[in-house]
């Protein structure tokens, strides 16, 4: 019997576990993962390269199945990708010979929803982001930041309950970067949605989120749940604090410790 989720939970993640097979290999990807998500909530999973974050973001979003365990979205078991959740990758796959706003609007198109009720709301995200007037550009003239930032509104155009982002600034120079976690702190504080974001970078799962779950190395399990103790909205000074810089300490510890005693 599982026990009930606490108050205002919208995302369970129950005992799960992905065991990938190809041909006589198996991997266990990810092993025994739970934890529980707030509606509202930015929860940042935080691991090492290879330990299974990308994984479980999946098995989140409905797009990977799960080995055992199980995944719940307002109490219903997740068993396929639903409308109500936004994604975004590392790469922003734009399609290449579509405008900007045609592929801010294409989920709009593939969920056959009126697309000219979703114009508006395209453009509002889109100057939000600062590419107001890149509209009809092609995603080869833009910069991986902007390619980025259209990658973002074209996550939230429909208006999704849940964004899921798979290190979608890891690609990027440092100062772009820091230009698009604003970004994304600017939108949250605007549309406050509830936010998984998978990071391998200790500070901006700590300037970013609201709690930051730790993730061991593969099979990866969850050794660490820290609530970010900084209001929002948020200012990059909290990065020059003593307490912002303990966090991060004490965070790096937990994963070189572990990584530690693996190699060992
Ligand atoms: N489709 C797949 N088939 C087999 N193994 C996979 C597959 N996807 C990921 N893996 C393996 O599972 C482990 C975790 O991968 P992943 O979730 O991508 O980690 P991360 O996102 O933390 O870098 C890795 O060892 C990877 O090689
Ligand atoms: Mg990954």
């Amino acid at each position: 019997m599982t026990a009930t989720p606490p108050p205002g939970t919208c995302i369970e993640v129950a005992d799960v576990r992905k065991i990938y097979r190809t041909g006589r290999d198996t991997v266990e990807a990810v092993s025994g993962c739970s934890f529980t998500v707030e509606r509202g909530e930015f929860v940042a999973i935080l691991g090492p390269s290879g330990c299974g974050k990308s994984t479980l973001l999946m098995m989140c979003a409905g797009l990977e199945s799960i080995t055992s365990g199980s995944i719940s979205i307002d109490g219903m078991p997740l068993v396929a990708p639903r409308p109500s959740i936004g994604i975004m990758f590392q790469d922003s796959t734009l399609l290449p010979w579509k405008t900007v706003i045609e592929n801010v609007l294409f989920p709009i198109r593939i969920q056959r929803r009126p697309i000219g009720e979703y114009y508006h709301r395209a453009r509002e995200l889109l100057t939000l982001v600062g590419l107001s007037g890149f509209e009809d550009r092609k995603p080869h003239q833009l910069s991986g930041g902007m390619r980025q930032r259209v990658a973002i509104c074209r996550a939230l155009v429909s208006d999704p309950e849940f964004l899921l982002m798979d290190e979608p600034f890891s690609a990027l120079d440092a100062i772009t970067r820091d230009e698009m976690n604003e970004a994304l702190l600017d939108i949250w504080d605007r549309y406050r949605k509830t936010g998984l974001f998978v990071t391998h970078s200790i500070r901006e799962a700590v300037y970013l989120a609201d709690r930051v779950l730790v993730m061991t190395r593969r099979p990866a399990t969850i050794i660490e749940d820290l609530r970010v103790p900084f209001a929002r909205p948020r200012d990059p000074s909290i990065g020059e604090t003593k307490e912002f810089n303990e966090i991060c300490g004490h965070l790096r510890g937990l994963i070189d410790h572990r990584a530690t005693r693996a190699a060992a």
